[in-house]
């Protein structure tokens, strides 16, 4: 059995991968499910290929986990990456596939509900894959949204295998802002399905 993936032009190791197992005795466990990559990452890579941002735009990553949806966009756009999240045990995992896919990013330990209309305005895309799973979730990213559109020039992409939590943040949005809210799936052999909240730059 392979302990690798390839999809979509990258090398995803599996947690069954010798280093995977090296990094978890390193670092710890994740505390907040970074603890792997999730298939709603596939979603947004799929999403962007077809709706893809402008070359070397500079991207956010929030609730990176292990990094695979913005080290793509590095790859495939040449993006200029930050990658966010609250859980540091996660960031050996991102770096680690940063340089074995041969793309830079910048970490950025923090709470997406902390992110500050001054901090947004330094991207031109924000994104996030399976990042609104409990009930509690669903207000801040709301509001993480509302910045992007106050601020202006962020868009904001999403994707979620399909969770109470992210529909109701998703289909505020749709209310509120002129978002795009879709199903959408990823064919074999990568099998992803899910939704995806777009909300273009205001
Ligand atoms: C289910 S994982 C998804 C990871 C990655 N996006 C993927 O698709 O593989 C959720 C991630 O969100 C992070 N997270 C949870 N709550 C957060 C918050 N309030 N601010 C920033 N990151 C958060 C977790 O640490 C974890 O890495």
């Amino acid at each position: 059995m392979s302990h690798e993936r390839s999809a979509f032009g990258l090398r995803i190791m599996k947690n069954s991968h010798s280093d995977m197992r090296k990094l978890r005795k390193q670092t710890g466990e994740a505390t907040i499910h970074g603890n792997k990559f999730w298939k709603s990452t596939y979603l947004i890579m799929d999403y962007l290929r077809e709706f893809p941002p402008k070359k070397r735009a500079r991207i956010l990553e929030v609730g990176c986990g292990w990094g695979l949806a913005g080290i793509f966009c590095a790859k495939e756009f040449k993006a200029k990456l930050t990658s966010l999240d609250a859980d540091d045990t996660v960031f050996p995992y991102l770096v680690y596939h940063a340089t074995l896919n041969d793309v830079k990013v910048k970490t950025w330990k923090c709470r997406y509900e902390n992110i500050r209309k001054a901090d947004l305005e330094k991207f031109d895309l924000v994104i996030g894959a399976d990042i609104c799973f409990w009930d509690e979730m669903t207000k801040p990213l709301y509001n993480l949204v509302k910045r992007a559109q106050k601020v202006g020039g962020v868009r904001v992409v999403m994707t979620d295998p399909g969770r109470e939590p992210f529909r109701k943040m998703a289909e505020r949005c749709m209310e509120d802002f002129d978002a795009d809210y879709e199903n959408w799936s990823v064919p074999h052999p990568n099998n992803a399905s899910g939704l995806v909240l777009d909300v273009p730059a205001s």
